[in-house]
């Protein structure tokens, strides 16, 4: 039986940070090494780019930093194809057949985007290429015949949107050239990590992230002004560990949990202090990031062969992605010249 596929994807919008790896990065390795997928990672900068089309320097900038985060973390090109969205252009002929099958209402329905929209302030002024990125996003996975899409929650309505577009096409053009992807979400309790200043979610816009590459001095000023218990003010104060940030982290990361139960209890009684909690939780999150770092180091030594590994990855990506257009093409009927 042929392989599982998967596609996963990110915008280069900025370097990646503790939550990426907690939420996704770390799960990728796992199911890249376990050899029982074909394997398709990509740095999404066309995606990027709708909306922040003046703004191009940005995303360029972030591309060798995405990059550069993956190969810490451990995805390998020799195991995954690691490509660049832009460098793929059967994605935008897909893009475009795909629109086609789609309504407007339909998009603005959607609700991640919808939320998006929202956040970022468009009002009716939403760049065009911004409303149909999901078109976009469907292409970029039946592209690779990708079945399995590991994404957090907030993807399932793309996810959605993707098996339409391929229910639709399949039966219109009387083909099963487009798969229907399903997605891969994390286990609940697993993958959301609350920001640096007790925000629900880690991100690069709220400005409370730690990023992977946040060297041990930013991770110390980092974790020094992260929020626990603002009653607790003297050290000898009973302390609250729910919703306590620094003890959320601790959770989550230190390998050592029967001395965290045991801080916690400490704490709770009084007597043990927030900067005490806090220097045990920069020794985990030390030990979480040094070895990544010590990666991250060795192939930014060497940029060029990081370009050329991404080069490598969107040849390849290529060569899959023309094939299915071809497919789609015959399917649609506008393969004028083949066996002409
Ligand atoms: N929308 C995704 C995000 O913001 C990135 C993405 C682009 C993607 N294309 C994709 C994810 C295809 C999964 C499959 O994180």
């Amino acid at each position: 039986m042929a392989k599982h596929t998967i596609l996963t994807a990110d915008r280069p919008t900025g370097k990646l940070h503790l939550g990426h790896y907690l939420g996704s990065l770390k799960n990728r390795v796992r199911l890249q090494n376990s050899g029982e997928y074909d394997n398709f990672i990509m740095i999404a900068d066309m995606q990027a780019l709708t909306d922040n089309a003046r703004n191009p320097q940005k995303i360029q900038a972030s591309l060798i930093e995405v990059m550069l985060d993956y190969l810490a973390v451990g995805l390998n090109p020799s195991k995954s194809t690691i490509f660049v969205q832009s460098q793929i252009p059967a994605l935008n002929e897909l893009t475009m057949y795909y629109l086609d099958l789609v309504t407007l209402a339909r998009l603005k329905r959607n609700p991640t985007v919808k939320t998006e929209i929202k956040q970022k302030g468009f009002g009716e002024s939403v760049p065009a290429g911004f409303l149909t990125y999901p078109v976009s996003q469907a292409a970029d996975i039946t592209a690779f015949k990708a079945d399995t899409v590991p994404v957090g929650d907030d993807q399932e309505p793309m996810l959605e949107q993707s098996r339409e577009i391929v229910r639709s096409f399949n039966s219109i053009y009387r083909t099963n050239v487009l798969v229907e992807p399903k997605g891969l979400f994390p286990q609940k309790g697993h993958g959301r990590l609350p920001g640096l200043d007790g925000n629900a979610k880690m991100s690069k816009s709220l400005n409370n992230a730690i990023y992977l590459s946040d060297e041990p001095e930013v991770l110390h000023q980092k974790i020094m002004r992260m929020y626990t218990d603002p009653k607790h003010i003297h050290v000898a104060d009973p302390g609250q560990i729910e919703g306590n940030i620094v003890f959320e982290y601790l959770d989550i990361f230190a390998t050592d949990q029967a001395e965290v139960t045991s801080l916690k209890q400490q704490y709770q009684a009084g007597g043990l202090g927030d900067v005490k909690v806090k220097r045990y939780l920069e020794e985990v999150l030390n030990a979480v990031l040094t070895p990544i770092q010590k990666e991250r180091k060795h192939y930014s030594q060497d940029i060029g062969e990081v370009y050329r590994m991404l080069q490598k990855g969107s040849l390849h990506a290529n060569e899959v992605a023309n094939q299915t257009l071809q497919e789609v093409r015959a399917a649609i009927g506008v393969n004028y010249f083949d066996n002409k």
